[in-house]
């Protein structure tokens, strides 16, 4: 029986990402794990462990002991939070990774997952439709620690045969789990604030054009990637990844359509100038080609689903 750890299950994808890993894979072992401590487990049938996952010698005693062999690694700090803490972005970003690609280098883990992000472009690229190889250089701490966490697994891959696997996740929107700081949090946030009948102001401007993806498409393109045949890939370093790009204004307009008195303004902070530099739509045309990726929520089914189901209770703002 294949036994899996999930590291920063806590968070936005995490929370969502493990009951997946249940339905799909019954005859796989799951463990939660977070620096959190946490009263109630909330994973129904997943033992949940509080671990950091800087503490190596922890990691590595708990991998071996429980005899696990498949990490989804998804500890990190976000674009927003981490240009406040650079330091600390890196840090955890980086050793986190590099802990893991060792376990898969001595041959203990089989599988690794790691998702990198769209903050691995820049300024210089491409902005429209941007293609899985082309010109990086991100300005973020974030960015810079995705695009080296990428050459790390395609290094590990080519050198030491580790299959780890990633993909360059859009914004993500869950109803969930709040999210964790991030430039693209604004699309999370802003149904909370319509639900609960308020009108929104934007830290970004309207016609910012990013890419973006409902959770159940992420979590159901990670389950995809894992499942396929080695063999079939060929990119080591990270898959771009598609679901639908749209603008603040986009997005108020579609939930307008529901909720006729909301509004939004927009002010624009710190987040404004690291959204100016991704993309505006990507290109996953060789996860197409390799796994047969096809999004399926557009942003009217997204908005839909995205406002029968926030609970307002959960924001700590209303
Ligand atoms: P999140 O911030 O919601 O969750 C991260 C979790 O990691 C939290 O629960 C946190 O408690 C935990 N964590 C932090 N420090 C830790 C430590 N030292 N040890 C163990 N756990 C620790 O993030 P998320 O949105 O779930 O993102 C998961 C991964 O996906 C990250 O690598 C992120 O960069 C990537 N990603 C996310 C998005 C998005 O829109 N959510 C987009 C692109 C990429
Ligand atoms: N949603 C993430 C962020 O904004 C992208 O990686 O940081």
């Amino acid at each position: 029986m294949n036994k899996v750890l999930v590291i920063g299950s806590c968070g936005q994808i995490g929370t969502e990402l493990i009951p997946e890993l249940c339905r799909v894979f019954p005859d796989k072992e799951i463990f939660a794990s977070d620096i959190k401590v946490i009263e109630n487990n909330f994973f129904t049938g997943v033992p949940y462990v509080q671990l950091d996952v800087l503490d190596k010698a922890s990691l590595r005693n708990f991998i071996l002991n429980k005899k696990i062999d498949e990490v989804y690694l998804l500890a990190a700090i976000l674009s927003a939070t981490g240009e406040k803490n650079p330091e600390l972005a890196w840090k955890l970003n980086m050793e986190s990774l590099l802990s893991i690609l060792d376990l898969g280098k001595e041959g203990v883990l089989k599988k690794i997952y790691w998702p990198s992000s769209i903050a691995v472009f820049g300024p210089n690229t491409p902005k429209i439709k941007t293609p899985q190889f082309t010109i990086m250089e991100p300005n973020t701490v974030y960015g810079i620690s995705k695009l080296a966490g990428e050459r790390w697994c395609a290094y590990y891959h080519e050198k030491f045969g580790v299959d780890v696997r990633s993909l360059r996740y859009p914004g993500l929107i869950s109803y969930g789990s709040l999210p964790g700081g991030g430039t693209t949090d604004y699309a999370v946030d802003i149904f909370y604030q319509a639900k609960a009948n308020l009108n929104y102001t934007c830290f970004l401007e309207e016609n910012t054009s990013l890419p973006m993806m409902y959770m159940k498409d992420a979590v159901r393109a990670t389950i995809e990637l894992m499942k396929t045949d080695r063999k079939k890939l060929s990119v080591h370093s990270s898959y771009n990844l598609a679901g639908i790009s749209f603008t603040p204004k986009d997005l108020f307009l579609e939930i307008k359509k529901h909720i006729p008195t909301f509004e939004i303004q927009y002010k624009a902070d710190f987040r404004q100038q690291i959204a100016d530099s991704w993309p505006d739509s990507i290109d996953d045309s060789y996860s197409v080609k390799e796994w047969f990726w096809k999004e399926e929520f557009t942003l009217e089914k997204m908005v839909k689903i995205m406002l029968e189901n926030v609970d307002i209770k959960k924001m700590s703002n209303i």
